[in-house]
């Protein structure tokens, strides 16, 4: 049999990680976490709580309130995908809106929401044959991950991308908007203090600005393949 892998997949927002990383799990069987999914649930609950916005953002409240969230993917049947569950309810909709995109950097920056997050990261991914896209799984989660993958793409083509899924979502929002807030989180996720969004040295850069979903695919999943042969 095959051995199974750690597969750490790194980078920007919106640069088409979790569509490939998905589509990864599925081809090989193995367990796709989604922790930006992670960090966007807590920072919905922190909205719903203490009322974390643009205006308000309390970090004692939010502290007090951490120990108590309650997060678990569940499979959703019709899609084959994993969608996020918050207090037994699905969130996976709503925890992409724009409104939480803009305060989801603020509240993973926030240390301790980090360190339960990566702990619970490292318990779901303990068995190998996972994998999992973020910002730090390479750097933090699983630095010891037998393949990473650092994807980039220019932040026009990151921008388009998520406008035409927020539209498609039927979502009201500019262009204009969207390429905003792609290029603030950027700018946070680089240079918070705590695991800031950096290359780990043995990635492999992978730049998909020019390259179809299939393109990307077939060159990712033979990096893998190659990988699985290699260990
Ligand atoms: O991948 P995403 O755009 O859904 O992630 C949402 C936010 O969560 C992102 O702006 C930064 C944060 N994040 C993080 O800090 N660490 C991770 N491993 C994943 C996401």
């Amino acid at each position: 049999m095959e051995k199974k892998i750690t597969i750490a997949i790194d980078g920007h927002s919106s640069t088409g990680k979790s569509t490939v990383a998905k589509r990864l799990a599925k081809e090989l069987g193995y367990v796709y976490v989604d922790t930006g999914a992670m960090y966007r649930a807590v920072t919905l609950y922190m909205m719903r709580k203490v009322f974390v916005s643009k205006d308000n953002f309390n970090k004692e409240a939010i502290l007090r309130h951490l120990p108590f969230v309650d997060l678990e993917f569940k499979l959703n049947e019709e899609t084959g995908n994993a969608d996020m569950y918050m207090e037994g309810e699905n969130v996976e909709n709503e925890i992409r809106y724009m409104e939480v995109s803009e305060q989801v950097s603020r509240v993973s920056a926030i240390p301790e929401v980090r360190k339960k997050l990566v702990e619970e990261q490292q318990e779901m991914g303990k068995e190998k044959g996972v994998v999992m896209d973020g910002r730090d799984i390479g750097t933090v989660v699983f630095p010891d991950a037998e393949l990473k993958i650092f994807m980039t793409a220019s932040t026009e083509k990151r921008a388009q991308r998520r406008y035409d899924e927020l539209k498609e979502r039927g979502e009201d929002v500019s262009y204009e908007e969207v390429e905003k807030n792609v290029k603030k989180r950027d700018y946070l996720d680089s240079t918070r203090e705590d695991s800031p969004l950096v290359k780990a040295e043995d990635a492999i850069e992978f730049d998909n600005s020019n390259m179809d979903l299939e393109e990307q695919f077939d060159k990712i999943l033979k990096i893998v393949k190659d990988k699985i042969q290699e260990v």
